[in-house]
């Protein structure tokens, strides 16, 4: 798209969550059109008249094999990301994709793989990268602010009961980027190794399609060239607690905790005055994180405000409480990567780095807690000849 000044065509797949992302890309300056897609055709026709897009596609083959389309976001269940990944990037087009990447260390090669060899833009859409609370923290990290990291901890607590049948019995780290993400991602590191517990037993039923004993996994993982260490606890059933995607994360001049409820806003804490004394005073302040529209073009800034969103009603988006704002930064990100003919901020590599290290804990609880190592994908990549 670089110098050729004509806009992006996309094609977004998937209008139950997904649709929340539609009149994002319909308002985004360098987007020509967004077209909808899904298999259910009135779910397709409803999302098509909330947001006025007339354009849509019966099928994924249908989008595939049209040359119209520049880029393809994918919003659909989690056992088809990754096949439907590959395909789009092996279509010659530029894939987005919701979280996670792929539930299998064999699939994220595969996407990686499929992403060299197309040349084409793989981004993974993590909400937690760009949330008003992780912007915050990042501006408090990137001016030393912190001191020395001594700690962080994740936490993804949501109750899947009636959620699609997908979910159910679903290894609960397989879908934990949320509690990791913010940490690696302001830290600039990679997991090296995992120790991971399950905790609770489902019910026979419900351990059958995906092998998993567990309700809940809690991990800790070890960071590769870095002496942090991070804590992810991960529930989807049995464990009454009200939703929270949270992270926390911990200097020796500066500390940051995610509300306890999502309605309440985080903690700050600090030591103004750090003598080296018995009983020295640490504050805390109860902070609101800023709305950071001055990042994004005016015609998707006002999105990072749950209001301007449909009707709000999509259990994803109410329970993630408008994902904090995220959404316009994402679609900006991954239209400004295409525009700009560089990588996006969240790549096949990063999007890796952020899903393996789940993938590995699961792995470690079935093993009782057993280390297990989480491959190194760039150094991978640059074996390949
Ligand atoms: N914060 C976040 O990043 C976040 C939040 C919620 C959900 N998600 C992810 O988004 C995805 C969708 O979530 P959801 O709650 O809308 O799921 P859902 O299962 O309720 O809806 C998925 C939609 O995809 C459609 N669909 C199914 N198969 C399809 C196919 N082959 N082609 C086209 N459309 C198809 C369904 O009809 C449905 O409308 C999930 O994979 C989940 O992991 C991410």
């Amino acid at each position: 798209m670089v110098g050729t000044g004509r806009k992006l065509r996309i094609a977004l797949v998937g209008v139950g969550f997904g649709a929340e992302f539609a009149p994002i890309y319909k308002a985004h300056p360098n987007v020509e059109w967004v077209a909808l897609s899904d298999t259910n055709p009135e779910k397709l026709a409803a999302a098509g008249g909330r947001f006025g897009i007339e354009r849509s596609y019966p099928s994924f083959e249908a989008i595939l094999s049209d040359d119209q389309v520049d880029a393809v976001h994918l919003v659909t269940p989690i056992p088809l990301h990754a096949e439907q990944a590959v395909r789009v990037l092996e279509a010659g087009k530029h894939c987005a994709c919701t979280v996670p990447m792929a539930t299998s260390l064999e699939d994220i090669r595969r996407i990686i793989d499929a992403q060299r060899r197309s040349g084409k833009n793989y981004m993974m859409m993590e909400t937690a990268a760009y949330t008003r609370e992780f912007l915050m923290v990042e501006e408090h990290y990137k001016r030393g602010e912190f001191g020395t990291i001594s700690f962080a901890r994740g936490s993804h607590m949501q109750d899947m009961e009636g959620w699609p049948e997908y979910w159910m019995g679903l290894p609960p780290h397989h879908y934990m980027t949320h509690a990791i993400a913010p940490v690696l991602k302001l830290l600039g590191k990679r997991v090296k190794k995992v120790h991971c517990f399950g905790s609770g037993l489902l019910p026979q039923e419900r351990q059958k399609r995906y092998g998993n004993p567990y309700p809940v996994e809690t991990a800790i993982f070890r960071l590769d060239d870095s002496p942090v260490a991070v804590e992810v606890t991960r529930s989807l059933f049995q464990t009454v607690r009200p939703y929270t995607e949270a992270f926390s994360i911990y200097g020796d001049k500066l500390g940051f905790e995610w509300q306890q409820i999502e309605e309440e806003d985080p903690m700050i804490f600090s030591m103004p005055q750090a003598a080296f004394s018995r009983g020295r005073k640490i504050h805390h302040e109860m902070v609101v994180p800023p709305d950071r529209q001055d990042l994004l073009p005016p015609e998707v800034a006002p999105f990072t405000k749950r209001s301007v969103f449909s009707d709000g009603k999509h259990l994803s988006f109410v329970q993630g409480g408008g994902h904090s704002g995220s959404h316009p930064h994402l679609v900006h990100e991954f239209v400004s990567s295409m525009v700009e003919g560089r990588k996006p901020a969240i790549d096949a590599i990063t999007a890796a780095n952020w899903t393996a290290p789940g993938i590995a804990a699961h792995l470690s609880a079935m093993r009782d807690g057993e280390a297990v190592e989480v491959p190194d994908f760039e150094m991978e990549l640059d074996s390949v000849p």
